[in-house]
């Protein structure tokens, strides 16, 4: 018998049957890019030991001598300087070449894998599988920009016309272009978007998060190597002081930003505020995300998506489950099958291969979200209120609220919260949803073809997941980001985002 923590541990079987399904959407033919999945079962004991020995290696040298020192202001604003002047050249650079360097960058994250898991478990405190969706996940972004960059930023689109001229459209980089990013994936949004921005032509300054600094140093070493000249990639760290400075800076000519809604809102107050050329934003922001899940529902089936989109990776995905609405004819049973389930994760050292839950990411994460549940148990029903060991650890928790608005704010850990909701009353639950503001993902499990029309047609959410779990969007599959409180789109991943990060030049000649 399959058990439901079984279950979770093989995400890459649910994520390569969707995979297969939703590949015809793509404009791209499969030789040229297709997504692979692994996780931990494909990872022989020998090579988990010697991980978990490496993990180790670094954890401790990262102990001896933190190794990145943050910038100052004079380097922010001598990389910007730096990166228009390298804009030029690399701008210029085929778009064949551009790609064959962010292929070769793939490669060379293909064959450090082990090194990256290490890292990834370290200093971002990720599960073995998390770690390795996430290596994987870097190399799917290289390779998709790389193949859908040499259609959009090779010779130009001939326009059709009856002028009697020719007319070209052609994309370009726009300058230097600046990308922030978040803890939560060090290496594959920060090489989402570092790789989207290069394959565009653009120079870039990247200035990851605090947290996890050389995740990031060692990411554009890797992209160094691949053949990125450094005249056209330049490495910030810092905090969000170095950040804000950077896009206060008057020469950059764009800004792609993954993070919190209230950060991602100041940086477009900045831009907004200067002289000069408008600069575009690109905001790729959090979600109060939520699952309705009604009386036709598969109970095993949901039990097991609401414990993997609320509690793996300790809750710290942006896509994750935060608000689930149960039919009140099942919620008692729905609930006690999940908190069932979650009673049985193991929360611990990442680097343990049999651990579902990791570490927050440092002690105000965790300071954070204590005082929330504290606060939840005062004004909520708790369902599940787990132990957590000593350190940056959060157990899993379950509360049932008397109505939505009592969650106000995304909370970024393991904690769910339910609400019961009347089968006549689902317009209710859709309007919660749409007062929340943010639309990233949307969960559904139901098994009436009405219901799901209805949800998607009424409701404006970013990536709506049916009958499945509600995390992992696949690069090129499920292009990936929400609208409202949620970003700005496109989406990452997606077939539309490289043009984002271009000017656009039409060539008019008369002939
Ligand atoms: P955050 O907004 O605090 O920080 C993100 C980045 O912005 C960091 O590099 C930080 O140093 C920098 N920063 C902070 N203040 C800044 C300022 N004033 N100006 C410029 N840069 C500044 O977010 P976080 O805590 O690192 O990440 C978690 C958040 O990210 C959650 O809200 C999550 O939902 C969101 N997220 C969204 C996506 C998505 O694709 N939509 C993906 C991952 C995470
Ligand atoms: N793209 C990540 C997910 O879908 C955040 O879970």
């Amino acid at each position: 018998r399959v058990s439901i923590v079984d279950l979770l541990r093989r995400p890459a079987e649910i994520i390569g049957a969707d995979d297969k399904a939703s590949h015809a959407a793509i404009p791209l033919p499969a030789e040229l890019y297709r997504p692979q999945r692994e996780n931990s079962h494909g990872i022989e004991l020998g090579e988990r030991k010697a991980l978990g020995a490496l993990t180790s290696a670094i954890a401790a040298e990262q102990k001896a001598s933190p190794s990145v020192t943050p910038s100052t202001t004079e380097q922010a604003n001598a990389a910007v300087a730096a990166a228009r002047r390298g804009f030029k050249a690399w701008n210029a650079t085929p778009a064949t070449k551009r790609a064959a360097i962010l292929d070769k960058a793939a490669d060379l994250l293909e064959q450090r894998r082990a090194h990256f898991l290490a890292l990834l478990q370290s200093e971002g405190g990720k599960t073995l599988d998390d770690a390795l969706s996430e290596v994987r996940e870097a190399i799917d972004f290289c390779r998709y920009y790389a193949a859908l960059g040499q259609k959009l930023f090779g010779a130009g689109e001939t326009m059709p016309g009856p002028t009697g001229e020719s007319n070209v459209l052609e994309l370009h980089g726009r300058g230097a272009f600046v990308a922030i990013s978040p803890w939560n994936f060090p290496l594959a949004i920060f090489l989402g978007q570092v790789t989207a921005a290069l394959m565009a032509g653009n120079a870039v300054i990247a200035k990851p998060a605090e947290q996890t600094p050389r995740i990031a140093a060692e990411a554009v070493a890797l992209l160094r190597q691949a053949g990125v000249p450094p005249s056209a990639l330049h490495l910030i760290q810092g905090d969000g002081a170095v950040g804000a400075a950077l896009v206060a800076h008057t020469a950059i000519a764009g800004v792609v930003f993954t993070g919190s809604t209230e950060v991602a809102r100041s940086i477009n107050r900045t831009l907004a505020a200067k002289d000069g050329p408008i600069v575009p934003l690109i905001a790729e922001t959090g979600g109060i995300n939520a699952m309705i899940v009604d009386a036709t529902a598969l109970p095993e089936q949901v039990a097991d998506d609401v414990v993997t989109s609320a509690f793996r990776s300790a809750g710290q995905r942006c896509s994750a489950l935060r608000l689930l609405f149960v039919q009140d004819d099942v919620a008692d049973r729905m609930i006690e099958m999940i908190a069932g389930a979650a009673r049985e994760l193991k929360i611990g050292d990442p680097s343990e291969p049999s651990t579902h839950i990791g570490p927050v990411i440092d002690a105000d994460a965790k300071q954070r979200l204590d005082a929330h549940i504290v606060r939840m148990k005062q004004e909520a029903r708790v369902h599940l209120a787990g132990e957590a060991p000593s350190g940056n650890f959060v157990a899993p928790h379950i509360f049932e609220l008397s109505a939505a608005g009592q969650l106000k704010e995304e909370v970024f850990g393991p904690i769910l919260h339910v609400v019961r909701y009347r089968a006549d009353k689902l317009g209710e639950v859709l309007g919660a949803i749409e007062a929340t503001g943010f639309g990233l993902t949307l969960g559904i499990h139901s098994r009436i073809d009405d219901t799901i029309e209805h949800v998607i047609d009424r409701l404006q959410v970013g990536n709506i997941y049916v009958n499945r779990n509600m995390i992992g969007a696949v690069v090129g599959v499920q292009p990936f980001g929400g609208s409202g409180l949620s970003g700005t789109g496109p989406k990452a991943g997606g077939p539309h985002y490289l043009a984002r990060f271009a000017s656009e030049q039409t060539i008019t000649i008369n002939t």
